[in-house]
């Protein structure tokens, strides 16, 4: 069998649910999934019970992570009307500042200007980027006017911006319309994520998903799933935003938004490699090499995964490590598996198996 040598993924968008909601998943199932799917670090998401908003809260996480991580982590502090003056002293130890503009799963929706524009104010130039959750149609709460408001406050203040999960097709023009203005200057000022459930599904996929595909945002249309693929060329970074919830609660009369992933996006960037629409050196640049850049991260040369890019296999929830046991992408046929995992120097996965302990992770911030 030939396998070939890639960086390890950096997922920068993930949901490990630890603390608070460990019954869907915990620093230990979710970093065994990441290591899984060739992922050697993940920036975790602020939207626990209770959210990650000062640094008590940030201390008790990252003993959590330190006990329990399998691969590499680091967190975003979540930003609230309340907590300005925390975003200034904590940047150093977090990924990001994470803004929820819409409202989504968790407490942490701030859509105050006063408070937006003191925390675009605060948060310290030059280091890391504040990330938004600010896109996807809403009916009610001016969602698609939220990522041109975001983009206007970074322009404003001089800060630098992530924006989260890009998933329609007015959304990626006003994004690359944004960074040409920007011009030569707009690296790392304006970045911006896509998430594999929005590039390989839409809403015709609901009808065979149910619930399951009830996601922030919604999955769209044909066209906006084509037009993500079209514009490609100005996206920095595809992360999974893993967010996983048992099949219960998605069965369940309330269904929690969000779908797992980290375990699925390899195999799929990896077809897509197979079929032509995507090269090696995109992929590389998509989950690792911009990841890194982004948030500061350096590359490690002992840290590095084995695929084998000819495997075929069909994508199965039950054979998966994330706790919540479904993906989903059940039943895609899909090119490509991990075969090894190095992370800084040291095999932690192999064929199927992690060998790495729960604390071998290091924290990167
Ligand atoms: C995320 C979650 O469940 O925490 N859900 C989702 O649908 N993406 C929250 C989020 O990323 O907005
Ligand atoms: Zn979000
Ligand atoms: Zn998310
Ligand atoms: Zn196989």
């Amino acid at each position: 069998m030939r396998s070939l040598r890639l960086p390890g993924l950096i997922d920068v968008h993930v949901h490990l649910r630890d603390p608070g909601a460990t019954h869907k998943e915990d620093f230990s199932t979710g970093t065994a999934a990441a290591l899984a799917g060739g992922v050697v670090a993940v920036l975790d998401m602020p939207n626990n019970t209770p959210p990650t908003v000062n640094g008590q809260r940030l201390s008790e996480k990252a003993q959590i992570a330190s006990e329990k991580a399998h691969c590499d982590f680091g967190f975003y502090l979540g930003a609230t009307e309340d907590n300005v003056g925390d975003g200034a002293t904590l940047s150093h130890r977090v990924a990001g500042l994470k803004i929820y503009m819409g409202q989504t799963y968790g407490p942490l929706k701030m859509a105050d200007l006063a408070a937006l524009m003191a925390h675009f104010r605060n948060w310290p130039a030059a280091t890391r980027p504040i990330a938004v959750h600010a896109g996807g149609p809403s009916t009610n709460s001016g969602q698609g006017l939220a990522m041109a408001g975001a983009i206007a406050l970074a322009r404003l203040y001089g800060k630098r911006l992530h924006i989260c999960h890009v998933s329609r097709k007015a959304e990626i023009e006003l994004i690359r319309k944004a960074k040409e203005s920007w011009g030569a200057k707009a690296d790392l000022k304006l970045t911006c994520e896509v998430t594999p459930h929005h590039l390989f599904l839409t809403q015709a996929d609901v009808a065979r998903l149910g619930n399951l595909a009830h996601v922030k945002p919604p999955l769209g249309t044909e066209e906006d799933r084509a037009a993500l693929w079209d514009n490609l060329d100005i996206v920095d970074v595809i992360a999974s935003d893993h967010a996983p919830h048992t099949i219960a609660e998605k069965e369940g009369p309330e269904p929690p938004p969000g779908v797992p992933g980290l375990e699925t996006t390899l195999p799929l960037l990896l077809t897509a490699v197979a079929d032509g629409r995507l090269s090696w050196e995109r992929l590389i640049e998509l989950t690792s090499e911009n990841p890194a850049r982004i948030f500061g991260l350096r590359q490690d040369e002992r840290t590095y995964i084995e695929v084998d890019p000819n495997d075929r296999h069909v994508l199965d929830g039950s054979s998966l490590r994330t706790k919540c046991g479904w993906t989903p992408f059940e039943g895609m046929a899909v090119r490509g598996r991990v075969v090894r995992v190095y992370l800084r120097g040291t095999l932690v996965y192999t064929d199927g198996q992690v060998l790495a302990q729960p604390g071998f992770g290091r924290a990167l911030f």
